[in-house]
């Protein structure tokens, strides 16, 4: 049985600040159930160390080995049990604030030395170094926050070449976010320094985690195969196309998946109506209920728009306050729950201040709104300026919200466009906008409020949407074939250490 190392820095239910934690659950869940042995591993923020059920203490390390008191747990999580490893160094990790961020939302002053000192623990485990029987076969790690792993094991196997690495692969769940800190910060960490070159962790004269990943990973996979291709251009790759290119043989775009356990009309326990394809109306109550408890005026035929979302730049979220003002006279309410950048969530809750009847704005985390809000909205809007994936318009295809969203990245994978053709072979399942200009979103939107009035239609559209099917199963099975190929690769380059 293949085991492998699962490298995260978010989990669902212990912690989550977007997609990420919904994947790192969902997809060794899957993965399990093809036969593999695997492990999620992450660091002990305070809500994961508070979210573990009957914590077994796997390992304590010596300060020879960590310069900070470090403990490592295994549990099993509910609701899946899926078993997962904890690195619990109090001093780093057991903090206020966000896993990335204080509660001032700034970055952590030393993020730099938190995940690289996470790394560390990662690679003394991946490669054996401490005394557990259960070694992976493979390590998959996931952004920059597991990227230097990537580097630990590839200069490990350069400096022992009679010794096996595990295979690797990262997974780039957004390439904006490149884990950058300084030379200063590169030489804190007592790294060695032939690491600090252009093709190590040099990346223009910053210290980059995820370059190591892209550098040193067998494989590398992203989250659709859209953005596969995109973050090989100039425009998408923020600075990483050329080191993409050069490594395209084993750049492999990979849909994610949903967890139909976790986000099904049918079955949800956060929706106050469950409801299916055949019985839409209980939809309808999802809206009436939601107007009631958010104080938009209660109209079971006002289309309504609805927003999961964080409030940041990449989702085009700084132009919706003006985006709901142009539709201000129209019958159409808006209910938006997010967090970010705090001059977006003031202004949005300025504008709801004023027109509470038509747009309610809830800024915060609330992962039963998030449902609710999915069951009761009649559109999901989602005009991302570039979307790697994306799960919220998987989620609101199985509700039966049809998505508007720009015509990027994943989305382009999941939303089959009601253009004409589309409209016409009865396969369409949502508006895609051709850019994420305002106007040209404004259109489409547009559009898609005229097709809500043609009742036949939107039934059509909705039907069509909720019987997409985008669970794991077909998207594990190609990262099983994934992990093949690092494998294969792995070997290969041993042999050449080797000889
Ligand atoms: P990203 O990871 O870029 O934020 P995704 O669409 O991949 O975007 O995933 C976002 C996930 O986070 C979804 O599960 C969504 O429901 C959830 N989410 C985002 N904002 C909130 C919020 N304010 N409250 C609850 N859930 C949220
Ligand atoms: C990132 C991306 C999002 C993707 C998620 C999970 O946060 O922004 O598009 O769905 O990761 O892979």
């Amino acid at each position: 049985m293949t085991k492998v190392l699962f490298v995260t820095s978010e989990f669902y239910p212990l912690i989550k600040t977007g997609g990420l934690a919904d994947v790192s659950s969902s997809l060794p869940a899957a993965l399990s159930h093809l036969g593999l042995d695997i492990i999620p591993v992450l660091p002990g923020y305070p809500a994961v160390m508070e979210g573990l059920q009957a914590p077994k203490q796997l390992k304590v390390f010596t300060p020879a080995e960590t310069p900070y008191a470090t403990t490592l747990y295994e549990a099993c999580v509910a609701p899946s049990g899926q078993k997962i490893w904890v690195v619990d160094t109090p001093e780093l990790f057991n903090r206020d604030g966000g896993p990335y961020v204080d509660s001032n939302k700034q970055d952590w002053p030393d993020n730099c030395l938190r995940f690289g000192h996470f790394c560390d623990i990662v690679s003394r485990l991946s490669l054996g170094q401490c005394g557990l029987s259960w070694v992976p076969d493979l390590v998959h790690g996931n952004d920059w926050q597991g990227g230097l792993v990537f580097a630990h094991l590839h200069h490990y196997a350069n400096l022992h070449p009679q010794k096996k690495r595990p295979a690797t692969l990262i997974t780039i769940h957004n390439i904006a976010y490149q884990g950058l800190f300084s030379y200063a910060e590169f030489e804190a960490l007592s790294l060695p320094h032939e690491w600090w070159a252009s093709g190590g962790v040099e990346f223009h004269g910053h210290f980059s985690f995820l370059k190591a990943g892209i550098n040193y990973a067998d494989v590398i996979t992203t989250v659709s195969p859209h953005y596969a291709q995109e973050i090989l251009s100039p425009e998408q790759g923020y600075g990483f196309e050329g080191l993409l290119n050069h490594r395209k043989e084993h750049l492999i775009g990979i849909l994610n998946g949903a967890d139909y356990t976790q986000w099904n009309p049918k079955t949800d326990a956060y929706i106050p109506h469950q409801y299916g394809p055949t019985s839409l109306q209980q939809k309808n109550l999802n809206k009436v209920a939601l107007q009631q408890s958010t104080g938009l005026a209660s109209n079971k035929k006002l289309p309504l728009i609805g927003i999961v979302s964080r409030l940041a730049y990449q989702k085009g979220m700084d132009f919706l306050r003006t985006m709901i003002e142009r539709f201000i006279e129209d019958d159409v309410q808006w209910v938006v729950l997010g967090s970010g950048d705090p001059h977006i969530e003031q202004e949005l809750l300025a504008l709801s201040r004023l027109h509470p009847e038509k747009c309610q704005v809830r800024i915060g985390y609330d992962e039963n709104m998030a449902h609710h809000i999915e069951a009761a909205a009649d559109i999901f809007f989602m005009p991302s300026r570039y979307e790697p994936c994306g799960l919220n318009q998987i989620y609101s295809l199985k509700y039966g919200t049809i998505p508007v969203a720009t015509k990027t990245g994943g989305l382009v994978d999941t939303i089959i466009n009601a253009d004409d053709a589309n409209l016409a072979a009865g396969t369409a399942t949502g508006f895609l906008a051709d850019n994420d200009h305002i106007d040209v979103l404004e259109m489409r939107l547009r559009q898609a409020l005229l097709a809500f009035q043609n009742k036949s239609l939107w039934l059509k559209l909705r039907r069509t949407a909720m019987a997409q099917d985008f669970s794991w199963n077909n998207s594990a099975r190609q990262y099983l074939s994934a992990y093949n190929q690092a494998q294969t690769l792995n070997q290969k380059k041993a042999l050449e250490f080797s000889s």
